[in-house]
């Protein structure tokens, strides 16, 4: 068998020995490593399944990311896509955070409002995440991929009084007009009081009288702003994630249990030094974003590299020639953006200098063997480790992830090795018993940890419902995995309906609806289906109306009502027309009898998963639905 650099040469075994014996108690020795205005008086209250960490103390997040750090140490070496450049230390960070965050003050912004921002990869969108968190705001990001109808939802969901956005973004060299989507998004929203206008791009728009240029702002604000002192379960964010049912849900996270969650697993993961440039590819739209490029290498007081634009802008070389220029010596990327390079061919990130690398990560979705040797040989040389971390947006950082920084182990290509310290993970089967090894079952978490979602934004009970009812007390992540003979932890996709497209989230329930938004479709189901880059794209099943016929026009609506009501992201690569969908007698939709035809399966593989349909109905329903693709389907 292959065998694969097991580690950095660390060796703490203290750490995951003190978690073990009393992990509340471990956890609190971690939230020690952070600055606290006040010390807490009650380290957990768990009232499942609503958890309080670290009850009384009062902590503030910009405070642990900008004030305590070394001012001229280089934050962030940003890097555009058209190539510009430019270089942000912690004090010119914190000299930023602190007028954006008196000029919120001066537009009536208060502890605990929300605050929606809609931002392209620049470093003013941390200084915006930071100026609420200095000022008790609570930030909703939302990617600058979303369309207007799903900025106006999350908008109306979360109440926001102000948005802060930019002019435009640019993306594979075309200027994505974000302000534009914003005045749609509000055009009818009076309780936003004011858009905060960032330039980044200086075409002509216009402007409302709720409309603030970024720079006056900053400009009219003083440099002082000192840090609120918060509670430290005083919410920190809203970020909005798919789920199986309806809207997008709001995922709440609070501030001190988070940012001891965020940190600690930063230092352990990426075994973080002084002279570290590390960089994470995501946006920060997305959860990895918001965990680790704005808060986890600022607690830490790491410097790391900030790109606005698409990964293979202006060619496949891009990342190569940032790690060969800016000497990166940590890159933490997606499965689907390494089976892209992979694609393109060793050639390429061969001609590269990228001997500064040490440690390589993965997330998002999983990674296969193949592409993770590929990352292994080609990218490391050989002589970096490759953590491939598991987590959610529910659970705010890391949860399954080999830790370089603390420990030295074998590497398996695909697996994320075992479950962080003081995190209990277990598999169970259907009725909550643990399976035993190398079988399949749900993977759950069996006691609170601390950077755990507290709730549901303005809704407890869903938050109960989707988590914590299928097990009692115990959260349910929604993933299939197995843990092998030496306890590694293998995962294996969604056991729900949710869709995981280039590793990022899309709802079932919130694309169909868009689907049958248009006029002449009575019914739709969507599934995914492997692809080789993406790992999953999207496949929708159609049913129109009576005496609809279907044309390439009725196709291009379709797609157009997707774009308009989520984003390109969620637009289905082939769309079927069919008579009626597969559904059991209890009137389920056979989700995975759709993703067999899709995929050319057999009906074998599926026959057992349907819950609650009987064997000869799923065959009959296979074979009627193969009758009908032959006879009227067509891709896109
Ligand atoms: C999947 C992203 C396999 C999983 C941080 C999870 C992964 C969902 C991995 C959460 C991984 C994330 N290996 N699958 N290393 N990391 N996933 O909320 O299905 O966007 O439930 O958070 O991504 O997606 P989310």
């Amino acid at each position: 068998m292959d065998s694969y650099l097991i580690g950095l040469g660390n060796n703490d075994t203290k750490t995951r020995q003190e978690a073990s014996q009393d992990f509340v108690k471990f956890w609190e020795s971690q939230a020690k490593k952070l600055d606290w205005f006040e010390s807490w008086n009650t380290p957990l209250e768990w009232n499942p399944p609503f958890a309080k960490w670290f009850v009384g103390g009062k902590i503030n997040a910009s405070y642990n990311a900008l004030d305590v750090q070394k001012p001229d140490k280089i934050a962030i070496f940003w890097e555009g896509e058209n190539e510009e450049r430019q270089i942000v230390t912690y004090a010119q960070l914190l000299d930023s955070v602190q007028r954006l965050a008196n000029g919120l003050k001066s537009l009536g912004v208060k502890k605990g409002d929300r605050i929606t921002i809609y931002l392209p990869m620049v470093p003013e969108l941390i200084v915006s995440i930071l100026a609420c968190a200095r000022i008790g705001a609570i930030h909703t990001v939302i990617f600058s991929g979303f369309s207007a109808q799903s900025i106006k939802d999350r908008i109306v969901d979360s109440q926001s009084k102000l948005v802060i956005t930019a002019d435009g973004g640019y993306r594979r060299g075309k200027i994505v007009k974000l302000k534009d989507v914003v005045d749609t998004a509000i055009s009818d929203l009076d309780f936003v009081s004011n858009v905060i206008v960032f330039q980044r791009t200086n075409h002509p728009i216009t402007m409302t009288s709720k409309d603030i240029f970024w720079n006056v702002l900053l400009e009219k604000n003083s440099n002082i702003c000192p840090p609120e002192k918060l509670e430290s379960t005083h919410p920190l964010y809203i970020l909005y994630t798919s789920g199986t049912t309806g809207k997008p849900k709001g995922v709440l996270h609070d501030t001190g249990g988070y940012l001891t969650h965020v940190s600690a697993t930063f230092r352990w993961a990426f075994d973080i030094k002084d002279s570290d440039v590390y960089f994470c590819t995501a946006d920060i739209g997305w959860v990895t974003g918001h965990s680790y490029v704005a808060y986890g290498p600022l607690l830490c007081g790491a410097t790391q590299v900030m790109y606005e634009g698409a990964p293979d802008y202006p060619n496949s070389a891009r990342m190569w020639d940032l790690i060969q220029r800016y000497k990166i010596t940590i890159f933490y990327t997606t499965p689907t953006a390494l089976r892209m390079f992979m694609k393109f061919g060793d050639e390429i990130p061969n001609s590269f200098d990228l001997s500064s690398l040490r440690l390589l990560g993965s997330v998002g979705e999983p990674i296969n063997p193949e592409v993770w040797k590929w990352y292994y040989n080609i990218i490391g040389k050989t002589k970096c480790p490759i953590i491939d971390t598991w987590w959610q947006t529910e659970t705010g950082a890391m949860m399954i992830s080999p830790l370089p920084g603390l420990e030295t182990i074998p590497l398996k290509p695909g697996s994320g090795a075992h479950a962080i310290p003081g995190v209990d993970l277990a598999i169970l089967d259907e009725s909550g018993d643990t399976v035993p090894a190398e079988t399949k079952g749900y993977l759950v978490i069996r006691k609170p940890w601390p950077g755990m979602l507290t709730t549901l934004w303005g809704d407890d009970a869903k938050y109960k419902s989707v988590y914590w009812s299928k097990y009692k007390d115990t959260y349910y992540t929604g993933d299939y995995a197995i843990c092998d003979k030496d306890g590694y932890f293998w995962l294996l996709g969604r056991a729900d309906d949710v869709l995981k497209i280039a590793g990022h989230r899309i709802g079932t329930a919130e694309l169909e609806s868009s689907l049958v938004s248009h006029n002449l479709i009575s019914e739709a189901a969507v599934c995914g289906i492997p692809d080789q880059i993406k790992g999953e794209v999207i496949i929708a099943f159609l049913v129109a109306k009576e005496g609809v016929s279907i044309s390439d026009e009725l196709r291009g609506q379709i797609m157009d009502i997707v774009r308009k009501d989520i984003g390109a992201i969620a637009t289905p690569q082939s769309l079927y027309f069919v008579s009626k969908l597969p559904k059991t007698r209890s009137g389920k939709i056979m989700r995975r009898l759709l993703k067999a035809i899709a995929s050319n399966e057999k009906i074998g593989d599926v026959s057992t998963l349907e819950d609650g349909a009987a064997v000869s109905e799923i065959q009959s329903a296979f074979d009627e639905l193969q009758k009908q693709i032959r006879s009227y389907s067509f891709s896109s």
